[in-house]
């Protein structure tokens, strides 16, 4: 039997309203889209989702308005089996909103309104510092205010939990401090590139990249390359680098494929998975999402796997 570890997400739950374009606009023009479709989504929200679906043990802690929107929210993780006792509703402000511009070959647009995860700040954090305490696996993304993430990674790494960010949406800057707090660092090519301020194109120039945020004391670094799959160099740069292809899969949507990815690999390392069969699990799964709609209900079960 598998004695998981508990995982914990600290992050965003936004409301997506979905639009399908045959091609993303171009500034100044103006298309038709098709009806829009309310999804259930927020990146935190989503590496929840994907991990309980995946059969990880999963809580969330983050803010929702006191609204429709922050309730479907709530029961779309009640559903996918997170625990969301650490979600709070404010009444200081709308559920996040975020506007999706899906087009024809499922490539995305996103723009985020972030509504009450702006209020999901540090001390809301630190007065939550038990819950940290009592996981195993700490999972945080960019869509909370950047303090309160890295107050959640320096609390984490001080009880000794396995600390995950994924830097999405790509900050200005991560404080060199915050990357000694982390165990896994999981950008995307645009994120490494922002990072780094190197061009990131495929696994050799994310090597070049990497190297220049090991410097910085980034310890294991896990790169997600798209339909290329993913790359993780382990160790500071000294380690292992293991590469992991993605299944060809004709996608649709590649909405939250990076969440999934993430939220699988959270699944993994809660498992002691080795990490060869981690980075195979977390592309199978990201792989799944984008031949379906969406975020959340785009997510695999583990039964699918
Ligand atoms: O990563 C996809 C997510 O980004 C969407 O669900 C949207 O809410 C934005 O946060």
């Amino acid at each position: 039997m598998i004695v998981a570890g508990k995982i914990l997400v600290i992050g965003s739950l936004n409301m997506d309203m979905v639009v399908a374009v045959d091609e993303i606009p171009r500034r100044g023009e103006t298309v038709p889209g098709g009806n829009p479709a309310y999804i259930p989504g927020g990146k935190g929200a989503n590496q929840a989702c994907a991990a309980a679906k995946l059969g990880g043990k999963t809580a969330m802690l983050g803010m929702v308005g006191d609204d429709t929107a922050g309730r479907t929210l709530m029961d779309s993780l009640r559903l996918a089996g997170v625990d969301v006792s650490a979600v709070a509703a404010t009444d200081q402000a709308p559920t996040g909103t975020a506007i999706i511009q899906v087009d024809r070959s499922g490539g995305n647009c996103i723009v985020v309104i972030p509504g009450a995860n702006a209020f999901c700040g540090k001390s809301h954090i630190e007065a939550r510092r038990d819950l940290i305490k009592s996981h195993d696996i700490v999972l945080l993304q960019m869509e909370i205010p950047p303090d309160a993430t890295f107050a959640a990674a320096e609390l984490a790494a001080g009880y000794g939990k396995t600390v995950i960010l994924n830097p999405a949406p790509a900050p200005g800057a991560i404080p060199d401090a915050v990357f000694a707090y982390l165990d896994y660092l999981i950008p995307n090519e645009t994120e490494l590139e922002k990072l780094s301020g190197l061009p990131v194109a495929d696994a050799g120039s994310a090597r070049a990249a990497a190297r220049r945020l090991f410097g910085r004391g980034v310890k294991n670094l896990l790169v997600t390359l798209g339909s290329q799959g993913a790359l993780l160099i382990g160790g500071g740069g000294a380690g292992p680098i293991l590469s992991s292809p993605a299944p060809k899969v004709a996608a649709i949507d590649s909405t939250a494929a990076g969440d999934t990815f993430v939220g699988a690999f959270a699944v993994a390392l809660s498992e002691a998975m080795p990490l060869d069969a981690a980075l195979s699990f977390a592309n199978r799964a990201a792989a799944i999402s984008v031949t379906r709609p969406g975020a959340q209900p785009s997510m695999p079960g583990r039964g699918e796997m």
